[in-house]
């Protein structure tokens, strides 16, 4: 198989990716893929195998590919743009499609869609570009976040509202649109769906994470600050319905074949929906490819099913 692998992009999740194509270029079985790669630098400019082009002549290079695999998080590469382009080259791609991914990379339109589908979301308060009024309706703590990033880029807690507008200013850094999110108490816990070539939709042993001290942000994703627990430590009902809620979560943003769910779990209530990842972190440290890996399916294995999935 003619693989294009399209990794780096303009957001601020550009090392993320790289990360997660290194370990996909690692985990790839090299008898079955022949592999170009395609670097988009922070700048937007493309290079194949190392050497930069034009975009027309990238989107050429991935034209003559039986598949795409776009392992880019963030703005322009998670949020349908790439796929736009893909679709328009007729190429089959690895992942979801362009509006799951368009809607799964904002925060408030991801709310809204799981909330009409009864699913249990934060409360939050959005607030436009150049709105900074403090929200109503909110209780301490809350979260501020950049609706569309990811990896907790942007991301702060705020315990006290004097330092309401300082969090919404570095949020803004990201977007100019900024969620601010109720805390909610309970377990984090993650949910991975698969969707295998012949349609068929999986949902994984759910992972708990643990951090000491502060939240799941940035540092704790990427530089060893997280435990992780697989599968997590909680009964069997518990499993089953956050795995229910998180196939629920995939079909109600469009989704095709992967989505993270990432869930708040309290004591003895109806689990909340933090966020969704329709292009999960694949990098060594990653939850996704490791809670498959505990479910029995290799990373090697993970991306033959991702790759077929998107040749059908
Ligand atoms: N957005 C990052 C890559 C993640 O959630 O895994
Ligand atoms: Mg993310």
């Amino acid at each position: 198989v003619k693989l294009a692998l399209i990794y780096g992009g303009r957001s601020g999740e550009h090392d993320v990716s790289r990360k997660s194509a290194r370990s996909i270029l690692d985990h790839l079985d090299p008898r079955a893929y022949h592999v170009t790669e395609l670097l988009i630098a922070r700048d937007g400019q493309w290079h194949v195998d190392g050497r930069p082009v034009p975009l027309a002549g990238a989107l050429r290079v991935i034209q003559s590919h039986d598949v795409a695999f776009p392992a880019l998080h963030g703005p322009y590469g998670e949020d349908g743009r790439l796929q736009a382009m893909l679709e328009w080259l007729g190429t089959p791609y690895v992942g979801n499609g362009v509006f799951a991914s368009a809607a799964g990379m904002d925060k408030v339109v991801t709310k809204k869609l799981l909330a009409a589908d009864g699913l249990r979301v934060a409360t939050g308060v959005t607030l436009a570009p150049g709105d900074d009024d403090r929200p109503d309706g909110l209780e301490l703590p809350v979260f501020v976040k950049p609706a569309r990033a990811g990896s907790s880029l942007g991301v702060s807690r705020v315990d006290e509202w004097g330092s309401l507008p300082s969090a919404v200013r570095e949020a803004r850094e990201f977007d100019p649109k900024v969620l601010v999110e109720q805390a909610v108490a309970g377990r984090e816990i993650d949910v991975a769906v698969l969707q295998h070539p012949d349609g068929r939709i999986e949902a994984g042993p759910p992972l708990e994470i643990t951090v000491s001290g502060g939240f799941f942000d940035y540092a704790a994703k990427y530089d060893g600050g997280a435990v992780f627990q697989i599968p997590a430590r909680i009964d069997d009902a518990t499993t089953r319905l956050l795995q229910d809620r998180a196939i629920r979560a995939f079909h109600a943003l469009g989704c095709r074949g992967l989505l993270r769910v990432d869930f708040f779990v309290p004591d003895s209530d109806e689990p909340v929906i933090n966020e969704v990842n329709t292009f999960p972190g694949m990098t060594a440290a990653s939850q996704y490819p490791q809670m498959w890996q505990q479910a029995g399916l290799s990373f090697t294995a993970l991306l033959d099913v991702l790759i077929a999935a998107a040749a059908t």
